[in-house]
Protein backbone atom coordinates (compact mmCIF):
# COMPACT_ATOMS: atom_id res chain seq x y z
CA UNK A 1 0.00 0.00 0.00
CA UNK A 2 1.44 3.40 -1.04
CA UNK A 3 1.73 5.48 2.59
CA UNK A 4 3.34 8.64 0.95
CA UNK A 5 0.56 10.81 2.43
CA UNK A 6 2.31 9.73 5.40
CA UNK A 7 5.54 11.58 5.16
CA UNK A 8 3.61 14.90 4.75
CA UNK A 9 0.95 14.41 7.38
CA UNK A 10 3.87 13.12 9.80
CA UNK A 11 5.66 16.44 10.46
CA UNK A 12 2.22 18.34 10.43
CA UNK A 13 0.83 16.38 13.00
CA UNK A 14 4.24 15.88 15.37
CA UNK A 15 4.33 19.69 14.48
CA UNK A 16 0.91 20.34 16.12
CA UNK A 17 2.21 18.50 19.26
CA UNK A 18 4.55 20.69 19.86
CA UNK A 19 3.45 24.22 18.80
CA UNK A 20 3.54 26.99 21.64
CA UNK A 21 0.93 27.03 24.36
CA UNK A 22 -1.42 29.98 23.55
CA UNK A 23 0.07 33.44 25.36
CA UNK A 24 -2.22 32.98 28.93
CA UNK A 25 -3.90 36.84 29.05
CA UNK A 26 -4.82 38.58 32.26
CA UNK A 27 -4.05 35.76 34.15
CA UNK A 28 -1.08 35.54 36.41
CA UNK A 29 1.90 33.41 35.34
CA UNK A 30 1.85 29.88 36.60
CA UNK A 31 0.89 26.01 36.59
CA UNK A 32 -3.35 26.74 35.81
CA UNK A 33 -2.71 29.78 34.27
CA UNK A 34 -3.68 28.21 30.48
CA UNK A 35 -6.00 25.41 31.93
CA UNK A 36 -7.95 28.68 33.58
CA UNK A 37 -7.77 30.80 30.58
CA UNK A 38 -8.57 28.11 28.46
CA UNK A 39 -10.94 25.97 30.17
CA UNK A 40 -12.64 28.12 32.58
CA UNK A 41 -13.28 31.15 29.88
CA UNK A 42 -15.45 29.36 27.86
CA UNK A 43 -18.73 30.63 29.63
CA UNK A 44 -17.43 33.43 31.43
CA UNK A 45 -14.17 36.07 31.50
CA UNK A 46 -11.40 35.95 34.26
CA UNK A 47 -12.98 38.51 36.41
CA UNK A 48 -15.68 36.68 37.82
CA UNK A 49 -13.02 34.11 38.95
CA UNK A 50 -10.42 36.35 39.99
CA UNK A 51 -12.72 38.74 42.46
CA UNK A 52 -13.15 35.78 44.83
CA UNK A 53 -11.08 35.48 47.66
CA UNK A 54 -11.75 31.55 48.50
CA UNK A 55 -9.46 29.32 50.38
CA UNK A 56 -7.67 25.99 49.17
CA UNK A 57 -11.12 24.10 49.99
CA UNK A 58 -13.62 26.59 48.68
CA UNK A 59 -11.61 26.39 45.22
CA UNK A 60 -11.41 23.13 45.00
CA UNK A 61 -15.08 22.74 45.79
CA UNK A 62 -15.65 25.93 43.24
CA UNK A 63 -13.55 23.93 40.29
CA UNK A 64 -15.67 20.49 40.70
CA UNK A 65 -19.10 22.82 41.06
CA UNK A 66 -17.70 24.30 37.27
CA UNK A 67 -17.04 20.95 36.42
CA UNK A 68 -20.07 19.70 37.49
CA UNK A 69 -21.72 22.38 35.35
CA UNK A 70 -19.82 20.95 32.14
CA UNK A 71 -16.05 23.01 32.44
CA UNK A 72 -14.46 19.65 30.26
CA UNK A 73 -11.21 19.37 33.14
CA UNK A 74 -8.97 16.24 32.91
CA UNK A 75 -9.44 15.02 36.59
CA UNK A 76 -5.60 15.83 37.02
CA UNK A 77 -6.34 19.18 36.02
CA UNK A 78 -8.75 19.61 39.13
CA UNK A 79 -6.00 19.97 41.70
CA UNK A 80 -3.57 22.17 39.98
CA UNK A 81 -6.30 24.52 38.72
CA UNK A 82 -7.19 24.64 42.52
CA UNK A 83 -4.25 25.27 44.17
CA UNK A 84 -3.03 27.96 41.75
CA UNK A 85 -6.22 30.06 41.99
CA UNK A 86 -6.00 29.56 45.84
CA UNK A 87 -2.25 30.52 45.89
CA UNK A 88 -3.39 33.89 43.56
CA UNK A 89 -6.55 34.09 44.99
CA UNK A 90 -7.20 33.15 48.62
CA UNK A 91 -8.70 35.18 51.41
CA UNK A 92 -5.05 36.30 51.90
CA UNK A 93 -4.85 38.74 48.78
CA UNK A 94 -5.96 42.05 48.79
CA UNK A 95 -9.47 43.10 47.62
CA UNK A 96 -9.51 42.91 43.90
CA UNK A 97 -10.77 46.61 43.02
CA UNK A 98 -14.39 46.65 41.50
CA UNK A 99 -14.63 46.72 37.50
CA UNK A 100 -14.65 50.30 36.30
CA UNK A 101 -17.88 51.72 34.85
CA UNK A 102 -17.94 54.19 32.05
CA UNK A 103 -21.12 56.28 32.45
CA UNK A 104 -21.65 58.32 29.12
CA UNK A 105 -24.22 60.76 28.44
CA UNK A 106 -26.55 60.40 25.62
C1 LIG B 1 -20.09 25.28 31.23
C2 LIG B 1 -19.94 26.68 31.53
C3 LIG B 1 -18.93 27.07 32.60
C4 LIG B 1 -17.59 26.77 32.64
C5 LIG B 1 -16.77 25.98 31.63
C6 LIG B 1 -17.09 27.37 33.86
N1 LIG B 1 -18.08 28.04 34.49
FE1 LIG B 1 -17.88 29.13 36.21
N2 LIG B 1 -19.84 29.70 36.07
C7 LIG B 1 -20.74 29.26 35.13
C8 LIG B 1 -22.02 29.84 35.39
C9 LIG B 1 -23.29 29.61 34.56
C10 LIG B 1 -21.87 30.65 36.53
C11 LIG B 1 -22.91 31.46 37.28
C12 LIG B 1 -23.56 32.49 36.44
C13 LIG B 1 -22.79 33.72 36.33
O1 LIG B 1 -22.74 34.48 37.29
O2 LIG B 1 -22.21 34.00 35.22
C14 LIG B 1 -20.49 30.54 36.94
C15 LIG B 1 -19.94 31.19 38.02
C16 LIG B 1 -18.66 31.05 38.48
C17 LIG B 1 -18.11 31.70 39.66
C18 LIG B 1 -18.85 32.68 40.57
C19 LIG B 1 -19.33 32.00 41.81
C20 LIG B 1 -20.38 30.98 41.54
O3 LIG B 1 -20.15 29.81 41.93
O4 LIG B 1 -21.43 31.28 40.94
C21 LIG B 1 -16.83 31.27 39.78
C22 LIG B 1 -15.83 31.62 40.85
C23 LIG B 1 -16.56 30.36 38.66
N3 LIG B 1 -17.69 30.27 37.89
C24 LIG B 1 -15.37 29.72 38.47
C25 LIG B 1 -15.10 28.89 37.38
C26 LIG B 1 -13.85 28.19 37.18
C27 LIG B 1 -12.66 28.25 38.12
C28 LIG B 1 -13.97 27.51 36.01
C29 LIG B 1 -12.95 26.58 35.37
C30 LIG B 1 -12.73 25.35 36.10
C31 LIG B 1 -15.31 27.77 35.47
N4 LIG B 1 -15.94 28.61 36.33
C32 LIG B 1 -15.78 27.27 34.28
C33 LIG B 1 -20.46 28.42 34.07
C34 LIG B 1 -19.24 27.88 33.77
Amino acid sequence: MNRWWLALALPALIGARFEPEPPVANWPAGAGAAIAQQKCGICHGPELIQRQRLTATQWTKEVDKMVGWGAPLEPEERAVLATYLARHFGPDRPIAPPPRLRFTEN
